[in-house]
């Protein structure tokens, strides 16, 4: 029966893909078409052949956390701060002492301790209707939770980790009391309870369900420049606002796609060339503008799409604050019925 069981084990923990030198395993949440042609430019000029596992976020982590030291993956491609300081919180990330990525990425985009790397950046400001509202009756996050907003702000629901994330970023700069204050005031204000995706609340805005949407940058990038006639039709029916942009203004909340390296990792050498690689300025302009996301290196400029939305201020943080305080957003969000 132990035997039996021990077996078991074994297989569940045993790596999916197989290990060899000369390459590198990747487990990416980011889609295949999106980021395979530069990890085949990285192939073509390395010779390090990369193998590529594509998940969703929070599934991948939970892999690397079941096969631990038997995971077969170096590197982890992932969105969100705070699942990269979760990752190095489960002691699942390593150190990386590269004076490449310290120069290429502003040093708050990536971890104090060197455990994971932002790779691009994406914003979450506040998207309007042009229709019905002017943007001069905008200013801050702050300015949501006021209840002349009441029944007119769609925003997905608090189990996400963007909203979490954003949260905690307040609670970094406000605190907790000022931030449950904003939150009970904004869950106030909604036009309809939680559902959906970042998208279908710009989709809900379009449609005449609100006036004002929180998403991320790069959904609405996505539905500009994407195929489906309907996405775009109800992306250019709203405009970004950014929010705290005055000369006290904080700067409009954003958070990172990023990366690190395994602390299993059998081939820790390659992972820390292709994360270098994903830093080089050819790298960088073709990752950005493929998903929609501005590039860290600040030498690399942004895409033609998002230059068209102007120039912001960005929240400059660091962002493993947006970990550390996440444990209390996720209260907080409890606390003003959030759903
Ligand atoms: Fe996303």
């Amino acid at each position: 029966m132990l035997k039996k069981l021990l077996l078991a084990t074994t297989l569940l923990a045993a790596p999916l893909v197989a290990v060899a030198e000369g390459e590198v395993n990747v487990y990416s949440s980011r889609q295949e078409q999106l980021i395979k042609p530069i990890l085949d430019q990285f192939t073509a000029a390395s010779g390090i052949k990369v193998n590529l596992v594509t998940g969703k976020d929070d599934a991948l982590i939970e892999r690397l956390k079941l096969e631990g030291d038997n995971t077969p993956a170096d590197l982890l491609l992932t969105a969100d701060a705070g699942r990269l300081f979760r990752t190095k919180d489960l002691g699942l990330s390593q150190a990386i002492e590269s004076e490449t990525l310290k120069a290429a990425i502003p040093e708050n985009l990536r971890d104090p301790d060197n455990q994971w790397f932002g790779l691009t950046y994406r914003a979450r400001p506040i998207f309007y209707v042009k229709e019905k509202i002017k943007p001069e009756e905008l200013s801050t996050y702050a300015d949501l939770a006021d209840p002349k907003w009441k029944g007119k702000i769609c925003v997905r629901s608090s189990d996400n980790i963007y909203n979490q994330s954003m949260l905690a970023s307040m609670i970094a700069s406000q605190g907790a009391e000022a931030t449950t204050q904003w939150a009970d005031g904004l869950v106030k204000n909604l036009a309809r309870p939680p559902e959906g995706g970042d998208r279908d609340q710009l989709k809900a805005a379009a449609a005449g369900i609100c006036d004002l949407a929180l998403a991320n940058t790069y959904y609405y990038g996505q539905m500009l420049a994407g195929d489906g006639a309907e996405d775009k039709a109800a992306a250019e029916k709203v405009a970004i606002f950014w929010p705290d942009q005055g000369e006290q203004g904080r700067g409009t909340h954003i958070n990172i796609s990023g990366a690190s390296v395994t602390k299993a990792a059998k081939n820790k050498d390659n992972a820390v060339k292709l994360l270098e690689y994903l830093v080089s300025d050819e790298a960088q302009a073709w990752y950005a503008e493929h998903n929609q996301e501005y590039p860290v290196k600040t030498s690399v400029p942004a895409s033609s799409l998002l230059k068209t939305w102007g120039d912001f201020k960005a929240d400059s943080i660091n962002l493993s604050e947006l970990g550390k305080h996440n444990a209390e957003a996720v209260k907080i969000m409890d606390t003003v019925g959030w759903k």
